[in-house]
């Protein structure tokens, strides 16, 4: 039976699992984690069979990164790949009730939560995380390593760069441009182009002091695992 083995021993790993098993699906699931105390504890009852050494010893499993950081998830596929993990070992997961039209591209190792619609014309590139009820619409196109987390609304020809982070409930003008790793608070109103690394928050959507960027530098702002 195929194996699959999610990364990272996450909130939104065990989002996965439950999208797995209301879905039947067939795999037989292990999760990874480098923390080495959850080594052979359980994640909603699967199995951590320990850090990511762990891969070299399913190399015929499918993969899926679980971490909510954007960064996160490239830094691990990219740990992944000095350990001769090619492309092609990664699947996406789709909730089963989420419909992807043929105008749409869904990257391999995305993943899309509950309620998430796409409504024409939508590409996702690779690793991108689309948690439940986000819309996206005509001509949206979504960098490798971002994450629209829940409720977001993206307008119509909206690009979001690689590895940007639009929080809980944003809503984005249609048109506008997101740079790559920009941030986007939760309930914010962007109404124009938003700057790769800066931070946005409210309504209209404003540009974080920098002090306060500078401050959470290079630390994960959630400040827990995603
Ligand atoms: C924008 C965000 C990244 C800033 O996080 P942070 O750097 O830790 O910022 P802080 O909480 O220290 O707040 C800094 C300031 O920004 C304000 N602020 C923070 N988030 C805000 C938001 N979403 N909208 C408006 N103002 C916000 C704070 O009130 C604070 O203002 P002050 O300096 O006048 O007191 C974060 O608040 C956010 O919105 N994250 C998204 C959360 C999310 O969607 N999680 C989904 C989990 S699945």
């Amino acid at each position: 039976m195929r194996e699959l083995l999610l990364i990272g021993a996450s909130g939104l790993a065990r989002e996965v699992l439950s999208v797995l098993r209301g879905n039947d699906d067939p795999h037989v699931v292990y999760v990874v984690d480098d923390q080495a105390e959850l080594a052979g504890t359980a994640l909603d009852g699967v199995l951590i069979v320990g850090g990511l050494s762990q891969v070299a010893y399913h190399p015929t499993a499918d993969l899926l990164v679980c971490v909510g950081s954007g960064a996160a998830r490239a830094d691990l596929v990219a740990r992944l790949a000095d350990l001769g993990v090619t492309p092609d070992r990664y699947t996406t997961l789709i909730h089963p009730a989420v419909g992807v039209p043929d105008s749409c591209h869904v990257g391999a190792g995305s993943i899309l939560l509950s309620g998430v619609v796409l409504t024409t014309d939508v590409q996702l590139g690779e690793h991108v995380v689309v948690m439940p009820n986000v819309t996206l619409t005509h001509g949206n196109r979504v960098g490798s390593f971002a994450t629209l987390c829940a409720g977001v609304a993206v307008g119509g020809d909206v690009h979001v760069g690689r590895g940007a982070y639009i929080g809980m409930n944003a809503s984005i003008r249609e048109g506008t441009l997101i740079g790559a790793a920009a941030v986007i608070g939760m309930g914010a109103a962007v109404l124009v182009d938003v700057a790769p690394h800066e931070t946005w928050v409210g309504v209209p959507a404003q540009r974080m002091p920098a002090a306060a960027q500078l401050s959470r530098a290079g630390a994960d702002f959630r400040g827990r695992r995603g």
